[in-house]
């Protein structure tokens, strides 16, 4: 029985896809003591791991060459060995899109893959974050084709990944895990699964409840910052220094909780969970405002950005065109390498658009590639002792010295409050 073998560690655990969340799962399961494999189609990510070198900067590189060395994680692109493991776990991205409609085709193509060697007692589980009603109307009957039944014959689950890259104090141990199967043999062994390696497991009666879980708490982030950045637009209208409000707001001990103002939404999740459940929602024929409300207002935060660096250089009598802007930080958000969606491409895009002369400095992004702008991360004493006319905070990474910064740029737009406490009349917050 896969539940037991589960139990006793001698589950042999398969993950499809390594990056921001597979990897950071195979690892724990492989600590816990089991045997892990990792799948992926990109040669060099496997390569990688079977070298014991770590590509996740939140999977330690001293704990991934330990496992590696101890023969419980090695990785491959050869799917036909999907057929000796007891539990396939599927990590692969699920983006948008032009249109905004979800793409499942990664999903797609990893359940195609279980299906060839699909056996009797398997255990699949979904972690890709998608609409409600995937795990049974997309995953389940590719399954079932083979002529094996859901719950009976093998078992199928979707979990949502919650991992937030670079956040050291909760992390894919310590964060609680949300299971719903496609019956209750399927939640049981999933639960089990997970119970192995997480503190906290949360069953739920369905996958279709597990799907919308997730997409509920991104929803929630999206809309409350879009709310916030609305107020942050307010405020500049009103001359009020919307962080101030923020920080006194937050001391009430109830019924508040602090979002931040930005550049915009960045990363894999917040700027694109919302719209897989709006799409969903509209197959319903429901309307999903909120979303979409949220969308209107995040996605105009990079074009209000560049309208606060021309309120900068304007202060100085000085056009964009010809300007010379430099960006601090560009990842989508602080102490990460990750550019996925990340506003900062926007914002270059707008400035070079204006005439500006763009550069950044990004020690967690070495090079830039975007819309045919192609830019190499200045060294970051290099960029403070540089002429530029204006700079912008786009990403606060802790690395940067905010006071030297401050004393040494002639005007800085900071996106994310960064320059705290520092009061000059050359500092344009957002
Ligand atoms: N990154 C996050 O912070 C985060 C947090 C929670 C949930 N999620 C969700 O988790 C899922 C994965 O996100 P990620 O950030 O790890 O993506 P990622 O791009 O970092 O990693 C996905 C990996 O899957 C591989 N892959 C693609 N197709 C494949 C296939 N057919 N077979 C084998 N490997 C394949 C890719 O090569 C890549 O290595 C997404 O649905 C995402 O929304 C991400």
């Amino acid at each position: 029985m896969t539940i037991d073998r589960i139990r006793n560690r001698q589950a042999r655990i398969g993950i499809i896809g390594l990056g921001y969340v597979g990897l950071p799962l195979a690892t724990e399961f492989a600590k816990a003591g089991f045997e892990v494999t990792g799948f992926d189609v990109d040669d060099s990510k496997c390569s990688a791991i079977n070298a014991g070198k770590s590509y996740i900067p939140d999977v330690p590189q001293s704990e991934l060459a330990e496992v590696v060395r101890a023969g419980r994680l090695k990785a491959t692109t050869d799917m036909s060995q999907l057929g000796n493991m007891d539990v396939i776990d599927i990590c692969v991205p699920t983006p948008l899109r032009k249109t905004k409609d979800p793409d499942l085709s990664y999903i797609v193509k990893a359940v195609e893959a279980a299906v060839v060697t699909l056996k009797k007692g398997q255990l699949i589980i979904l972690e890709s974050t998608t609409y409600p009603g995937t795990t049974e109307e997309v995953v389940q009957p590719m399954l079932e084709a083979k002529g094996l039944k859901a719950d009976v014959d093998f078992l199928l689950a979707f979990s949502p990944e919650r991992v937030d890259p670079g956040n050291a104090q909760h992390t894919t141990k310590t964060i609680p895990k949300v299971v719903g199967g496609v019956g209750p043999v399927s939640t049981e062994a999933a639960s089990a699964l997970y119970s192995a390696v997480i503190a906290t497991v949360v069953p739920v009666r369905s996958t279709r409840v597990a799907e919308m879980v997730k997409l509920l708490e991104n929803t929630f982030r999206a809309v409350n910052i879009g709310l916030v950045n609305e107020i942050a637009l307010m405020c500049n209208r009103m001359d009020i220094d919307v962080w101030e409000v923020i920080d006194a707001a937050k001391t009430k001990p109830f019924g508040f909780m602090p979002f931040y103002p930005g550049p915009g939404l960045g990363g894999h999740c917040i700027p694109i969970d919302p719209f897989y459940l709006s799409w969903k929602a509209k197959q319903s024929g429901f309307e999903a405002r909120f979303i979409e409300l949220a969308g209107h207002v995040n996605s105009a935060m990079p074009e209000y950005v560049v309208q606060r660096v021309v309120d900068a250089l304007n202060s100085v009598k000085k056009p964009i065109n010809g300007s010379r802007i430099h960006l601090f930080g560009i990842a989508y958000k602080r102490d990460v390498n990750d550019m996925r969606e990340s506003p900062a491409l926007d914002i270059i895009e707008l400035l070079v658009r204006r005439g500006a002369v763009v550069t950044f400095t990004d020690p967690y992004v070495p090079t830039m590639s975007h819309n045919g702008h192609a830019l190499a991360s200045v060294a970051i004493d290099e960029a403070l002792a540089a002429k530029y006319d204006c700079a912008v905070i786009c990403t606060d990474h802790k690395v940067f010295d905010y006071e030297r910064m401050a004393a040494n740029v002639p005007l800085i737009v900071d996106t994310r409050n960064a320059l705290k406490g520092i009061d000059r009349p050359s500092i344009f917050k957002l």
